[in-house]
């Protein structure tokens, strides 16, 4: 498989199929009445929110208009749903959602469906959505992501359903994208693609392709325009981040110090972690520059050498271990979060016990807890000895109550504390709550005392803005506080 750069000459091409994309939709929206509007529906990790964003700038670049509630199962005139293939079920949520779909456009609410993001990269789902699912418009995989104007406007124009999926790994600086961001304070900046692990039990090499970097120098100017446009927080996004190889060389201790240089962003994140190539340098970098997180997402997937060997996952358990307790030692309130997979294939109770000891010893602030599953394709799916469902549910239901109540004393540890929050808005759970998280990503909901409220702001002009909370309760999965300075 060959990775093909996406260069400025393509553009032109592109900016042409978003015009007569434009005059089209211009045609609807005449004939009803009322603009056209879009749907996105995006499943999965943050690489395909990041994937949404653009393709949420290119379809209001074409004249569209979100709807209100977009990402619920509600009609649009273009409905694209952003796949994901790693997510438990995704395949019965992809189909019973384009069931619903099916109903819009027999009722001619919807007239436009697309479907991409890693499920597309499955030959069994596109089979399956050219068998079954005739109303479709368009099928497209990750790698043609700056394609996806050209290959509506086709579909479109010759009234055929159009199904792309390509053999190439491309990639295309987010410069070339019109880009709409979801949050007014953070910006998701991948900085590379793809995936050459091969983790056996993992899809995402085959859906997403091999690695491949942006530019350092496009990165960095993209960073510099994002803190002059106020940017509070920004997200380095990659599969592994630690494998960025720019085209000088250059790696990911680079990427993350032109970051930490740039005045304007309180808050650098950047995920996930390799644990076969997370360096002391790193943590040092985490430790030593006050506007990167102190946080580490570190995937330990399992505490058992031989499970860690058969799921070709190239470290082990002492490897782990050594790299959390540096990260302790160096980052005294940081937090360290990981991905556990229950049941892989010939997992023991020996081994799970295993898994058990290094998440008590490494005491993970939070955890994504994974019951595996075969995913057709990956080495794993045809090894022998698949653990009995029974099995993995008993073993899942032991960790989560270990997990669980290692992410209350997290949470605990900080009550009587006060520390600075970024605010991400309201809470969902009371109108006069806003929500947000600490350096070391806790999540917080906190009250404003009356002395500080100011009546001309709703919850929703705290977005983005930052203040002190002293923290008075733990609950298993976040943290109760008051503000105590807004700044
Ligand atoms: N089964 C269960 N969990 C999986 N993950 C990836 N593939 C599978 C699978 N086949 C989990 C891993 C990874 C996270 C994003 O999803 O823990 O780190
Ligand atoms: Fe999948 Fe492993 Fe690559 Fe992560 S490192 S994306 S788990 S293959």
């Amino acid at each position: 498989m060959s990775v093909i750069r996406v260069d400025s000459s393509e553009k032109a091409g592109f900016d042409k199929a978003i015009e007569e994309l434009r005059e089209y939709f211009s045609g609807i929206s005449k004939s009803k009445g009322r603009p056209a509007t879009y749907n996105l529906l995006t499943y999965g990790c943050q690489l395909n929110e990041s994937d949404s964003e653009k393709l949420a700038g290119m379809l209001q670049s074409m004249g569209l208009q979100k709807i209100e509630g977009s990402g619920e199962l509600a009609p649009a005139d273009v409905v694209v749903m952003n796949t994901c293939s790693v997510r438990e079920n995704a395949d019965k949520h992809l189909f019973g959602n384009l069931g619903v779909f099916k109903s819009f456009c027999s009722k001619g609410e919807t007239s436009i469906i697309a479907v991409c993001g890693c499920m597309m990269k499955v030959p069994e789902n596109v089979e399956k959505i050219k068998r079954s699912y005739p109303y479709v418009n368009l099928v497209f995989d990750p790698q043609q992501l700056h394609r996806f104007p050209l290959l509506l406007r086709d579909a479109v124009s010759m009234h055929k359903r159009s199904v792309s999926i390509c053999g190439e790994d491309y990639i295309a600086e987010d410069s070339y994208f019109p880009i709409e961001r979801e949050r007014k304070f953070r910006a998701l900046v991948p900085i590379m693609y793809g995936c050459n692990n091969f983790c056996t039990y993992c899809i995402v090499p085959y859906a997403r392709g091999r690695e491949r970097s942006r530019d350092l120098s496009e990165i960095v100017e993209e960073l510099n325009r994002l803190a002059d446009q106020g940017y509070k927080e920004v997200m380095l996004l990659g599969q592994n981040v630690n494998s960025y190889k720019g085209a000088n060389g250059e790696r990911f201790p680079a990427v993350l110090e032109a970051a930490a240089k740039i005045k304007g962003f309180n808050r650098i994140r950047f995920m996930s972690s390799h644990p076969k190539d997370i360096s002391t340098e790193i943590v040092d970098m985490v430790a030593e520059n006050p506007n990167i997180e102190t946080h580490l997402h570190l995937p330990l997937q399992s505490g058992s050498d031989r499970i860690l060997k058969l799921m070709n996952r190239p470290y082990n358990r002492e490897d782990y271990l050594k790299t959390a307790h540096y990260f302790r030692e160096k980052v005294p309130n940081g937090a360290i979060s990981t991905d556990i997979i229950v049941g892989f294939p010939g997992e023991t109770e020996e081994d799970f016990l295993g898994t058990l000891e290094v998440v008590k010893e490494c005491a993970f602030d939070s955890a994504f807890t994974f019951q595996y599953s075969k995913r057709p394709g990956t080495k794993a799916a045809s090894m022998e000895d698949q653990i009995p469902h029974d099995v993995v549910t008993d073993r899942f239901g032991r960790l989560l109550d270990l997990q669980n109540d290692l992410a209350y004393k997290s949470n605990l540890a900080k009550v009587g504390k006060t520390e600075e929050i970024l605010i991400e808005g309201q809470s969902s759970t009371a109108p006069d709550i806003l929500t947000g998280r600490t350096m070391s990503n806790h999540l917080v909901n906190f009250t404003i005392p009356d002395a500080l409220k100011d009546p001309g702001k709703t919850s929703d002009d705290y977005e983005g803005m930052l203040c002190d909370v002293k923290f008075t309760n733990a609950r298993p999965y976040s943290v109760d506080g008051e503000m105590v300075r807004l700044k």
